[in-house]
């Protein structure tokens, strides 16, 4: 066998693979010198047939060039990944400004409900939390309307099934968060002055009325409260959440849980109170209030003989519609973010 033709066929193997640009060609070298029909794989196959002398001496070599190039195919290999990591690195331009994250943010609804709590707190209310199922007493009885009395048709109730108690009746989903008044007169004692805001539920469904909603109500007790603390309380708040110019009335109404009642009405956002098409004699209904019925106070243990109190429910999602123009209650509970986004 030619010992000069098997040094070429070594350094033939060498120089291509140093030449090697990527793996693939790499692998090709491979097959073509060390696999089970390449040209070294065929030198060993030959070994047997040679002379004893020369099957010693070309064994040694042809089992060294072997070695030689599977050890350069391996150093080729790792040279090749490296490059190419290398030209990553190159490619990122570290001095390019970064992406910013996008943020997400509090639901408008969310964003009312601390607005709303930041301006009552202010001047000493306190954010109660009261069950959202609820019994027929705290929702309607305790509030002077006994069962089947007319007054309770305003509140399209949803009554739940087989769920009563002996004393307190029928379970409800809360109408309205006026229940929070006797719940909180009953677990704390007067000076109070509450600010419950909760999801409040009716058989309703238009472009200003949801099924499920908020309200925030709020409750003052004390000795000597009257009605120009709820007609303060009221300017203060409808001031600091609507704007300086927005004036207040209060207008006589009736609740059976408050004596007098009243509505409360804004000055109109689009006219200012001149008189418009949206509001017709420049005033808008917000809410309701008045002074705490005697016998609510005592329902709630409360010695109506020595205190007086006055209480207002609103709608959160009606103020908040008010405040931004919003003609349609279900945007506020449709998930789309093109209208979420602009809050
Ligand atoms: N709970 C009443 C409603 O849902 C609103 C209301 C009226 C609340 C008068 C009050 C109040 O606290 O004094 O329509």
């Amino acid at each position: 066998m030619n010992l000069l033709k098997i040094q070429n066929l070594k350094n033939q193997a060498i120089s291509s693979i140093i030449e090697a640009k990527d793996k693939d060609e790499l692998e090709e070298i491979r097959v073509n010198y060390l696999g089970r029909k390449g040209e070294i794989t065929q030198l060993i196959k030959e070994l047997p047939s040679l002379e004893v002398d020369e099957r010693k001496e070309v064994g040694i070599l042809v089992n060294e060039i072997k070695q030689i190039i599977q050890n350069s195919i391996e150093e080729q290999l790792a040279k090749i990944s490296h490059q190419s990591i290398e030209k990553k690195e190159k490619s990122i331009d570290v001095t390019a400004p970064g992406k910013k994250p996008k943020f997400g943010h509090l639901h408008v609804i969310s964003q009312a409900t601390q607005e709303i709590t930041n301006i009552f707190e202010k001047i000493g209310f306190t954010l109660v939390n009261y069950p959202e199922v609820e019994w027929d007493w705290y929702a309607f009885e305790g509030l002077n309307m006994p069962p089947d009395h007319p007054a309770r048709d305003e509140w399209e109730t949803f009554f739940i099934k087989n769920l009563k108690n002996k004393k307190y009746g029928q379970a409800v989903l809360t109408p309205h968060t006026s229940s929070g008044q006797l719940r909180e007169m009953k677990v704390s004692k007067p000076p109070i002055r509450m600010l419950n805001i909760a999801k409040c539920y009716r058989r309703q469904s238009d472009t200003s009325h949801a099924p499920m909603f908020y309200q925030f109500e709020t409750l003052v007790i004390d000795k000597g409260i009257n009605i120009t603390h709820l007609k303060g309380t009221l300017d203060y708040f409808v001031k600091n959440y609507f704007g300086k110019d927005r004036e207040t009335r209060i207008r006589p109404f009736h609740f059976q849980f408050t004596e007098p009642s009243f509505e409360v009405d804004i000055t109109c956002l689009v006219c200012g109170g001149k008189g418009c098409k949206v509001c017709k004699e420049g005033w808008m209904e917000i809410g309701g209030a008045g002074m705490v019925h005697p016998k609510v106070l005592e329902n709630g243990g409360i010695d109506s003989k020595k205190y007086t109190g006055f209480a207002s429910g609103f709608g959160l999602e009606r103020v908040l519609m008010m405040k931004y123009g919003i003609d349609d209650i279900r945007l506020l509970f449709g998930n789309n973010f093109k209208f979420l986004n602009q809050f």
